[in-house]
């Protein structure tokens, strides 16, 4: 017999069926109970695990690493005097960069959204396009790209974003905090209730 993964808290319950077709609402309302306490105690630890496991990763052509970069981005943003959520967001921004790179916008807003406002929702999803102003050889790039979002209201912090915090923040000669002054602010955002939206996605799986 293969071992069961341990269980996180050994008083908890498994739920023994192999089907979620099997799960009762009693199976669902035990494993859901302790969902809600499992990811209040460990998700915050297992997104700086994730970010962690950029520090090892070699760059392919920039000066400085991803890892490195998030810490400079987060860096400047926490001396620019922004507020917690910001500081949290600028320094897992690009979290998914070396393992999801064509879409790791996406990978960080969905990561964060539960709990994040739309400000910097908007900004995560959108930074990638903003920063083909900042890269004009880029081969086929319009710069232009992010001018069909003008008047919206995330447009303003989104270029700042990038123009700011981002798209130069590779120089590593600059005097950059290390992960450790990062990892309140990280504890703390994700210690927010989770908004609805999330709880919804949470019914099964
Ligand atoms: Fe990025
Ligand atoms: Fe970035």
């Amino acid at each position: 017999m293969p071992p069961r993964s341990p269980l996180a808290d050994p008083a908890w319950q498994y739920i023994e069926h192999t089907s979620m077709e099997d799960f009762s609402a009693a199976d669902w309302a035990v494993m859901n109970a302790q969902r809600t306490i499992f990811t209040r105690n460990h998700q915050a630890d297992l997104v700086i695990a994730m970010l962690r496991a950029g520090e090892g990763v070699p760059s392919f052509g920039y000066r400085i690493s991803n890892f490195r970069h998030c810490l400079q981005s987060a860096t400047r943003v926490l001396r620019a005097g922004h507020d917690d959520e910001t500081v949290a967001v600028a320094v897992l921004h690009d979290i998914g960069f070396d393992a999801c790179p064509a879409t790791h916008g996406d990978f960080a807003a969905a990561l964060m959204q539960p709990y994040i406002g739309a400000r910097n929702h908007w900004m995560l999803e959108h930074h990638q396009i903003f920063q083909d102003l900042h890269a004009p050889h880029y081969p086929g790039v319009d710069v232009n790209a992010r001018d069909r979002f003008h008047g919206h209201e995330h447009f303003a912090w989104t270029a700042e974003y990038v123009a700011k915090f981002d798209q130069d923040a590779m120089d590593p000669d600059e005097d950059t905090l290390p992960l450790d002054a990062f990892i309140p602010y990280i504890h703390r955002l994700f210690a927010r209730p989770p908004q609805p939206r999330a709880n919804a996605l949470w019914r099964s799986g």
